[in-house]
């Protein structure tokens, strides 16, 4: 029997990449889908040129596959109209997979309480989902916090702040809760949905074993690199100022930080933990995958 086609998108991104490598000691044929057509992902990987805004390109990606990851966000393309480019994204993909019978799709996004107070990047992947909910397939939509994991932008804003920044005044919603996951936890769950039919067409939270705010985070990061921080939290900072200092001193792009630190308002914690009976796993604690990703990006 012909093994089931996998197709990762955004597979070039900060976790389309390490899931790939993850898939490939998997029983499946993986196929990954990339912008650039020069764009390598492994030696050895079917990679097919598609953009989710150019649907003529999607034929070939789509052709023949059983389950798709949704890993695509267009923040990187620029602050102004993001949502827009997701929500076009999603609706091309949806149209494509229809058309291509694909069963499964797996979309991991973000963490959030729907309202109206939510930043417009955490309503923007909430829509995403909603928008590959209304397709004829079943999506599992895993929803996460800040990832902690080497390349990530959340990651590398948190390790610039801390490692550039000794005193740091910092909006009030650096007070807010949240509940960060290790990028290993979130590739199992990811790969773990794939291989367990039960987690088809369900809503996951997913997330690490504490949780803590995003001032507790910076400091423990601190900790682990021997530095200490003063994080001074005040009422009149936007996010908007701040993301313009952030975006002097971290190497994250302003039109990627600028939406990320709006969302720092909106408490990101696991309101119910379904997926850790279906995918039991050993969860990393928040300070073993801060150092794992030092690790990884020194070795
Ligand atoms: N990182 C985190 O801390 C975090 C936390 C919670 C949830 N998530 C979710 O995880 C998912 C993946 O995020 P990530 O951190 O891996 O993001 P990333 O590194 O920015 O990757 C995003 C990918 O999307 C691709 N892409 C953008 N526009 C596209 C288009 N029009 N057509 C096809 N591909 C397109 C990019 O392609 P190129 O390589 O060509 O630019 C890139 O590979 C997202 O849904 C995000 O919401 C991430």
């Amino acid at each position: 029997m012909s093994r089931k086609i996998v197709l990762v998108t955004g597979a070039n991104g900060f976790i389309g990449r390490l899931l790939t490598r993850a898939l490939l000691a998997e029983d499946v044929q993986l196929r990954c889908m990339v912008r650039k057509a020069a764009a390598v992902v492994e030696e050895g990987i079917e990679t097919v040129q598609g953009d989710l805004l150019e649907p003529s390109t999607l034929t070939a990606a789509m052709a023949g596959v059983d389950t798709a990851y949704y890993l695509v966000h267009a923040m990187a393309g620029g602050r102004a109209g993001f949502e827009r480019r997701d929500r076009d994204a999603a609706e091309n993909f949806v149209r494509a997979a229809e058309k291509a019978a694909v069963r499964r799709v797996i979309y991991l996004g973000g963490l959030g309480e729907t309202g109206d107070d939510l930043s417009e990047h955490l309503k923007s992947r909430l829509e995403v989902a909603d928008i590959l909910r209304s397709g004829k397939f079943a999506t599992t939509f895993l929803r996460a916090a800040i990832i902690i994991g080497a390349g990530g932008a959340s990651f590398e804003m948190v390790k610039a702040l801390v490692e550039r920044l000794p005193v740091m005044i910092t909006p009030r919603w650096v007070t807010t809760l949240c509940q960060p996951i290790a990028v290993e936890d979130v590739i199992s769950y990811l790969v773990g949905c794939m291989k367990d039919e039960r987690t088809s067409g369900g809503t996951f939270d997913i997330g690490g074993p504490d949780v803590i705010t995003y001032k507790e985070m910076m400091e423990r990061f601190g900790r682990i690199r021997g530095r200490n921080l003063y994080i001074l939290p005040v009422p009149v900072l936007t996010p908007r100022l701040s993301s313009y200092w952030v975006g002097f001193i971290t190497p994250v792009a302003p039109s990627v930080s600028m939406p990320l630190i709006e969302g720092l308002k909106n408490e990101v914690i696991c309101r119910e933990h379904t997926i850790r009976e279906l995918i039991p796993l050993t969860l990393t604690s928040y300070d073993d995958a801060v150092r794992r990703s030092l690790a990884v990006e020194h070795s």
